[in-house]
């Protein structure tokens, strides 16, 4: 559905992100016949570029982050078409006049603007918009992650922003709550009737959260050092993907009745402290080693030369959720660079079977585990026990119905930012962090955080191209329990 004209204003707009991501999507978006004339698009950075200059620096991008089969020539002229670009100094006056002037020709437009620069700007940015009047009615500002690196920060971006907008003109992104399976996962729960009675701890017997990546952090050491592995992904996406699980059915899907259900979640998250935290969380760092049989440097030779950290680019953890419906029930979490695939799953591992009645003959009967796909190849597996075909009395295999998103729809499924965009422009906030909601994350974060400093807590080093640390293993195994691989 076309959406009306707006003008989106990208700070960072000759940045990693809006290269790699924003400008792709945005291109999509219009080359399907989302965009609506005169929609404009505007970058925004301190760099001395002109129209025409940041047009072939957009255009470069294009052709290297869309695949050349859905870049049409005349899709791509009209997209380059709408855009302009100012320079501007974040911080200080320069530039924010011009801005002004052209915005002007566009005052009953939504008007959006996209932060995607390093969150210390953010207030400096938010101050500036109100200081050369370009708040209007229909304004929002979207903020990008890292929303700080603990409680504190967080609290006083928010503060910053706050000062200036209301929270319903904030859309804090969380890329993940724009992936097509994520959204699937409400869909699972609340479309169909058959997963909810048995969602609770009566019945589920753990829940697996994995995000692996092969990628190491190539040029981006600068800012992961910083930050490390629970702060670039447990605390947002994976907990994000948490509360998706976990929460309650909200009363109707809107942006308040859905944030309320995840904020509970967060809020009931058992804390881990000094005395827990070396039995329910794993650091790990990567050694060079070989992803696709190709060998790769390790994490500190990435670094540079002779760097030290303890930044960990592997976490593993145990949590828990303190509610009526979980209570008892592990969340086991883990997410690492490096590791030998790319793959994002939830597991739901059921309980086992009150009782068998095969008896021995009939071997073990696996309990039911449910494997939601989020990237790559898309999709949902149940598996179940069925029996073994064939004449030999009653045997059985585990064999999963397997849905796959691909063989099912054959469309493209769209980037997390095209959803996300478009929700700005139309003023959906559903899929975006409120600001309590972020802050309930650090509270859980913060005390983990701490104790892995306080207690001196380094990274075990994992050689680039396997499952992290031994200790992760460990860390599942003695409860019994195992991480999921597909077979
Ligand atoms: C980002 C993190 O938020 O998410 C990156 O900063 C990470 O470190 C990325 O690689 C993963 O996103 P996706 O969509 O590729 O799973």
């Amino acid at each position: 559905v076309a959406v009306d004209p707006f003008d989106l204003v990208v700070f960072g707009g000759t940045g990693d992100l809006a290269h790699r991501k924003l400008f792709p999507a945005l291109f999509r978006r219009d080359h399907d016949g989302q965009l609506t004339d005169p929609t404009r698009i505007i970058g925004v950075s301190r760099k001395e570029l002109d129209r025409d200059a940041f047009r072939a620096e957009v255009r470069e991008a294009l052709t290297i982050f869309v695949p050349k089969s859905e870049l049409e020539d005349a899709a791509l002229e009209r997209f380059l078409d709408r855009l302009d670009y100012v320079t501007i100094d974040a911080v200080g006056d320069a530039g924010w006049d011009d801005l002004k002037t052209l915005l002007a020709e566009g005052l009953d437009r939504v008007r959006a603007f996209y932060l995607a620069t390093s969150p210390e700007l953010f207030d400096a940015i938010a101050h500036n918009l109100k200081k050369h009047d370009l708040i209007s009615g229909r304004t929002r500002v979207v903020l990008e992650k890292p929303l700080g690196k603990d409680l504190a920060s967080a609290q006083e971006i928010n503060a910053a922003v706050g000062d200036v907008l209301d929270e319903s003109q904030i859309y804090r992104i969380d890329h993940y709550l724009g992936k097509e399976t994520v959204q699937n996962l409400l869909a699972l729960r609340f479309a169909n009737v058959l997963f909810e009675p048995v969602w609770d701890s009566a019945h589920v017997d753990h829940v697996q959260i994995t995000v692996a990546e092969k990628i190491g952090v190539g040029s981006r050491g600068g800012y992961y050092d910083t930050s490390g592995a629970l702060r670039d992904m447990v605390q947002n996406h994976i907990l994000q993907l948490l509360c998706l699980v976990a929460m309650e059915p909200p009363g109707e899907l809107n942006a308040d009745s859905l944030r309320d259900e995840k904020l509970k979640v967060l809020r009931a998250l058992k804390p881990i402290d000094d005395a827990t935290v070396r039995t329910l969380t794993v650091r790990g760092q990567y050694r060079s080693g070989a992803v696709d049989g190709q060998s790769v440097p390790g994490y500190l030779e990435e670094l540079g030369d002779g760097a030290e950290s303890a930044t960990e680019t592997y976490v593993a953890l145990k949590a828990e959720v303190r509610t009526w419906r979980w209570a008892g029930v592990p969340f086991y979490l883990r997410t690492g660079k490096r590791l030998p695939s790319q793959v994002s799953e939830i597991v739901i591992q059921f309980r086992e079977t009150p009782l068998s009645i095969f008896g021995a003959a009939g071997g073990f009967l696996a309990p039911n585990r449910l494997v939601i796909r989020l990237q790559p190849d898309e999709g949902v597996k149940l598996y179940l026990m069925i029996k073994d075909p064939g004449p030999g009395g009653l045997r059985f295999r585990e064999v999963p119905l397997n849905l796959s998103f691909a063989d099912t729809f054959k469309v493209r499924n769209p980037d997390a930012y095209e959803r996300l965009l478009m929700d700005v422009i139309r003023g959906n906030q559903t899929l975006f962090m409120r600001r309590d909601e972020v802050e309930a994350a650090w509270v859980w974060a913060d005390p983990i955080l701490e104790a892995w400093s306080r207690l001196g807590q380094p990274p075990a080093a994992y050689t680039a191209g396997t499952w992290g640390p031994s200790a992760a293993v460990a860390l599942i195994e003695r409860d019994g329990r195992t991480w999921h691989e597909e077979a």
